[in-house]
């Protein structure tokens, strides 16, 4: 079966070599002409473990192509993936232009019976508005059947959350065009992956009620850390004891600087209008957002609270991207506290093993010095910020960086380290939760 993708971001680079991985073949679209040529000659665009091996296996096998002919890609296949963007419009909700666009596009082209799959995270009855879109505006008097089939990959782990999903969802009406997407997905069907098999409008909704979920649990885990530290208990281990009720989870119970990322901030804002429009305001995901904007300005009081005034001070931080193993900074706490620190008076060094490029494309006017390791940031540091828990933070000679930074402050925004161990080595330790 022919495949063809469009939007090569991501989810739709992971989705695509993915299925070439199935034994599909597989065409990656993308109107991003550069992006296009570099993945031709065998660049991959941004950081992820274990794509760059599986994008080259899947081209030297002959079943992974990439164009910006989007023609072309869609005569050949069967299916059509849709993965483009689906930002945040000013007013919170998902800004559809990319997905009209493809529709449109698709609009044009259709020249025989094609199954349209939607993995882009789209709000309620979006897929239905797109077969409508298409329906209207084809071409050729053609049939489209349109599935919703969201995505819940984590960047840092794509690779491996495609290949091994948790569940795959899929939503639609015409049992054909279900399974012809079950066929696609038959070596994880094979592996016993739980099938979702629904409606588009609950699909739809499995992936925004989840993600909303996730980000509700930081929020509230960052809540309770804010509270341990006025109450004189330490969070970690709440968490921990929580995480054992099964009821509960331990997952995505860490404190830390709030949640970011190229998902959970724009999700939750958009489920948020979704209830506004319907008449059902959400005022749990309201205060998950608030918690989160507010949270992520604790990295900058907590350097306060051990620098004391940020003017003149030099601040070292580590970790830019809104998680470890990713390149990924869209909605990365860094983003709001590393100019913040500027804004206060201080001089700041960043340091980050993948995602300083990318910061520097976000913010190119911040004054900052972009360090080239750890310990060159902390040279002379007032204050040593960690903001993303990247394996090589765990692993720092801190004996070396204590004796190289002007004063010992230590603020850990991902409680990776000991406090009784770094006190011991002479630092004036904050954690998150940590009385
Ligand atoms: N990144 C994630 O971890 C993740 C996980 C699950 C779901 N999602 C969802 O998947 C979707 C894609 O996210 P992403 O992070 O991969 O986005 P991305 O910005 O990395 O990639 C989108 C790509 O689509 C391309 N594009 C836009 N319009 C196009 C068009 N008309 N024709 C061809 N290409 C076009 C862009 O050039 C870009 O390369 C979003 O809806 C997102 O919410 C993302």
């Amino acid at each position: 079966m022919h495949v063809a993708v469009i939007g090569t971001g991501y989810v739709g680079l992971v989705s695509g070599a993915g299925m070439a991985d199935f034994g599909l073949r597989v065409i990656c679209v993308d109107k991003d002409a550069g992006k296009i040529k570099a993945l031709q000659r065998g660049r991959i665009p941004f950081y992820e473990p274990g794509l760059e091996e599986l994008v080259h296996k899947n081209v030297k096998a002959g079943r992974l192509t990439f164009t910006t002919d989007l023609k072309e890609a869609v005569r050949q296949a069967l299916t059509v993936f849709i993965c483009v963007g689906t930002p945040s419009a000013p007013d919170g909700s998902a800004d559809l232009s990319q997905i009209r666009e493809v529709a449109l596009s698709l609009a044009e082209v259709l020249d025989d019976y094609k199954v349209v799959v939607t993995k882009s995270t789209v709000p309620v009855g979006t897929n239905r508005w797109l077969k409508h879109l298409i329906d209207q505006h084809k071409k050729n008097n053609v049939a489209v059947d349109i599935i919703s089939n969201p995505e819940f990959l984590r960047e840092g782990s794509a690779v491996e959350d495609f290949m091994h999903p948790d569940r795959v969802v899929i939503g639609g009406e015409s049992a054909y065009a279900i399974a012809i997407v079950k066929d696609i997905y038959r070596p994880l069907y094979l592996a016993e992956t739980p099938f979702i098999i629904t409606d588009l409008e609950t699909a739809e909704m499995i992936k925004y009620a989840s993600n909303a979920f996730l980000a509700t649990k930081v929020s509230f885990i960052n809540e309770i850390a804010n509270l341990c530290e006025r109450m004189g208990a330490d969070v970690t281990v709440v968490a921990r004891a929580m995480g054992l009720d099964p009821r509960i989870g331990r997952k995505f119970l860490n404190p830390g600087p709030g949640f970011g990322g190229s998902c959970f901030p724009k999700d939750v804002k958009a489920l948020i209008h979704q209830g506004r429009k319907s008449g059902y305001p959400l005022r749990l995901l309201e205060a998950v957002l608030e918690v989160n904007e507010r949270q992520k300005y604790r990295a900058v009081e907590k350097t306060e609270e051990l620098c004391g005034a940020l003017k003149g001070k030099v601040i070292a931080v580590l970790g830019l991207s809104f998680k470890p193993d990713t390149s990924d900074v869209r909605e990365a706490p860094s983003l709001l506290v590393v100019p913040e620190l500027v804004k206060r008076g201080a001089k700041v060094r960043v340091y980050d093993p993948v995602a300083m490029e990318e910061f520097k494309r976000w913010l190119p006017q911040l004054k900052v010095e972009y360090a080239k390791t750890p310990l060159e940031a902390a040279q002379g540091a007032h204050a040593l910020v960690l903001l993303t828990e990247w394996n090589e933070f765990r692993f720092l000679e801190l004996q070396k960086l204590r004796e190289i930074m002007a004063e010992p402050n230590l603020v850990d925004m991902r409680n990776i380290y000991e406090p009784e161990v770094v006190k011991r080595l002479g630092f004036r330790y904050t954690g998150v939760g940590r009385s």
